[in-house]
């Protein structure tokens, strides 16, 4: 390992954490836990934080070029990394690394960037502190970090049951672009499952995804997007998750980037990406 002039060292291991989106979600219950049963289709697309490991002689940093993303140890990625830095059975607190963080998937807005990034770290640090650690360990231990974080292991198209984290993978759907459309608002997710509870799924109506009427009861942008698209010519359109993110799928790049361009602007900002399988994502995953 050589120093840089600027003190840092050659990356150790550099790691793509892909987004997701949320080809339908049903809420199905609230759970004694206060988690919320759910019945959703995981869909990986090609729009990706990096993550860059590099080799220190401090405790453990994280840092990210994105200042909506949490610092230090509200970062998920540090507790992922608090977590591994256990299981590899050293003392103390996570050090000896820098994880730097950039950031390309809007934080807050149902894509799962920080989900994804703690799921890179934890197949990273694995292999960087020669963790032997079995899949269901590894599962177990994503799952504790966040119900989001298991599904981002392995990518593709994935049906998520329980509080989204048990997974059982679906065979790939053909290729679609995604038009990604990012309004100037951020949705907490804890919140929108909360605006669920009082409505407790009567807003349902015909949507793919249930929390997209309890979201655009305060957000009503979010019902105007999803007109927009499918008028756009998207063959599905929907909220993302628990928002703000609101996408629609068209078969054509040509088609993706028309509507793209028509939507883009007033605050808010578009993204055209395509659909990942699982092959891809884990073919992607290590730079
Ligand atoms: O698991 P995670 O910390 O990502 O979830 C964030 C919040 O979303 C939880 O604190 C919970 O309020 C809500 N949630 C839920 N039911 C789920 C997933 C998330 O109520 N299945």
């Amino acid at each position: 390992m050589t120093a840089s002039r600027r003190g840092t060292t050659r990356p150790v291991l550099t790691a793509k954490a892909f987004a997701k989106i949320n080809l339908d979600l049903r809420v199905l219950d609230v759970r004694p836990d206060g988690y919320h049963e759910l019945r959703t289709t995981f869909q990986s697309i090609a729009l990706a934080d990096t993550l860059t490991f590099r080799s220190t002689r401090t405790p453990l940093r994280i840092e990210c070029d994105d200042p909506a993303c949490p610092a230090g140890r509200r970062n998920l990625v540090w507790r992922a990394a608090a977590r591994m830095w256990k299981a590899a059975k050293r003392r103390g607190l996570p050090r000896g690394l820098t994880i730097q963080i950039a950031k390309r998937i809007p934080v807050q807005a149902g894509l799962g960037g920080g989900s994804s990034d703690a799921a890179a770290a934890l197949r990273a640090l694995a292999v960087i502190w020669r963790v032997q650690i079995s899949s269901a360990e590894l599962h177990q231990m994503a799952s504790e970090l966040g119900a989001d974080v298991p599904f981002f292991l392995e990518g593709g198209t994935a049906l998520g049951v329980g509080r989204g984290d048990r997974l059982f993978p679906l065979d790939d759907i053909a290729r679609a672009w995604v038009v990604l459309v990012i309004p100037d608002f951020a949705v907490n997710t804890k919140d929108a499952f909360g605006w669920w509870d009082r409505t407790r799924g009567r807003l349902r109506g015909a949507d793919s995804n249930d929390l997209q009427a309890p979201v655009a009861e305060r957000h009503p942008v979010v019902k105007r997007l999803v007109a927009a698209l499918k008028r756009g010519g998207a063959f599905h359109a929907s909220l993302s998750g628990s928002g703000s993110a609101v996408y629609g799928l068209f078969p054509s790049r040509p088609g993706a980037l028309r509507a793209a361009r028509a939507l883009d602007g007033s605050g808010r900002r578009t993204i055209v990406v395509r659909t990942l399988d699982r092959g891809e994502c884990r073919a992607l995953a290590a730079t």
